[in-house]
């Protein structure tokens, strides 16, 4: 077996890799795991078609695969820290991750409203969100832009123990290349190209910073796109959060290797096992839906609590302000204060503060389909 791919010197003697475009593996070699990927994230797609609040995928899924993704890199912001952030109260544990996180959730709704012009804008859009608000002044000067600088990681195989992705001089141009194989179309499984542009993706590594996260966010982007699914819900944030030794080892051998059905069967399976997960939230979900609904059916059916049921199954920590804004004012301070009073008097969602005009409330049932542990 071979290597796959090239090497080239940049102006200082480091060996730079230079991959080629990745070789579709013989489909007999990645059946099984791609028959169980495209069933898993068709059902998820459907059930997301079917549910009857829209944008399920947006407010709640692409959420949390942000978590997820960037947990896989370390991260500690939580589901739970997320959503608080997102409240009109801001608040954040850890300012810095918590931004970065929320600025992959924002990508993603951009994105998700309006295409870019190719996948390479994309990708560039998604790392300006990212690192436009950094502190570090040299890192949000590279928002949204290509590497200058070579990156690379621990390889005690390589040369000087660290291999050098695409050289900056070389990177644009393997963008150019990297964006055709993403977009061409033809008669093979999509799950099967999106591994493989993912691949090369990371072995170009375009960008100084985030190549895990921008890439991982492409995934489902790409694959709704180009018309496979409905809705961008094929994430893989959570498997590689779970596997990430799998994830890294898996894309590594590829190229040590030449040979990429073990990386396309390693992306089905994470593909597949992140879409079980989810259809499962999602169906939990749609019971607590019919279950608020049961609860408050016996409120006056002018009452706001009828709106605010189906807003709060999406958005599950909010204050007053949130709930106000929601409702394009349409309802004073005190009637919107009365409503959340009723839903907290039935057990639907819960008052984490104390005082202060803006409080924060929260729906447990629901934070905790999203979260790894039970919170109480
Ligand atoms: N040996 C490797 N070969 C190819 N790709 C790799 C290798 N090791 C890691 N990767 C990819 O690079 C990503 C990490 O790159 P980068 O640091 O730019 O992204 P990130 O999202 O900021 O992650 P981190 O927070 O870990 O720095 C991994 O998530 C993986 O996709
Ligand atoms: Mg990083």
């Amino acid at each position: 077996m071979q290597g796959f791919g090239s090497y080239v010197p940049d102006e200082r003697g480091r060996l730079c890799y230079l991959p080629a475009a990745p070789l579709f593996p013989k489909l007999e070699d990645v059946w099984g795991q791609l028959q169980r990927a495209t069933k898993a994230v068709e059902e998820f797609d459907r059930a997301l078609a079917a549910f009857p609040i829209p944008d399920v995928v947006g407010k709640l899924f692409a959420r949390l695969d942000a978590v997820h993704s960037s947990g896989a890199e370390g991260a500690t912001t939580t589901f739970t820290d997320l959503l608080e952030y997102q409240s009109s109260l801001k608040r954040a544990k850890e300012p810095e991750d918590v931004r970065e996180v929320a600025a992959t959730a924002y990508a993603f709704d951009e994105l998700s409203a309006c295409d870019a012009a190719s996948y390479v804008d994309a990708a560039l859009l998604i790392h300006q969100r990212l690192f436009k608000g950094a502190r570090d002044p040299m890192i949000a000067a590279g928002a949204g832009k290509l590497k200058v600088h070579p990156n690379g990681t621990y390889d005690p195989e390589a040369t000087g123990a660290t291999f050098f992705y695409t050289a900056p001089a070389s990177t644009a141009q393997s963008m150019v290349m990297w964006d055709r194989f993403t977009a061409e179309d033809d008669e093979r499984p999509e799950l099967v190209r999106q591994a493989l542009s993912h691949w090369l993706f990371e072995h170009i590594h375009p960008v100084p910073d985030g190549n895990g996260r921008v890439g991982r966010l492409l995934i489902p982007l790409a694959l709704r796109r180009k018309g496979v699914l409905r809705h961008a819900c094929a994430f893989v944030g959570e498997a590689v959060h779970l596997n990430k030794n799998v994830y890294v080892d898996a894309l590594k051998d590829a190229r040590r290797t030449g040979e990429f059905s073990p990386w396309v069967r390693v992306f089905c399976s994470m593909v597949a096992q992140s879409a079980a997960s989810n259809l499962e939230r999602l169906e939990k979900l749609g019971t607590i839906h019919l279950r608020w609904l049961a609860a408050t059916k016996s409120v006056r059916s002018h009452s706001v609590v009828h709106r605010l049921v189906p807003w709060i199954l999406t958005k599950p920590t909010f204050t007053v302000s949130d709930a106000l804004v929601q409702l394009c004012g349409a309802v004073t301070f005190q009637a919107m204060n009365t409503a959340i009073k009723r839903l907290t008097d039935l057990g639907i969602v819960t008052q984490l503060d104390v005082g202060g005009r803006d409080r924060l409330f929260t729906a447990f049932e629901v934070i905790r389909l999203f979260e790894p542990v039970n919170l109480s």
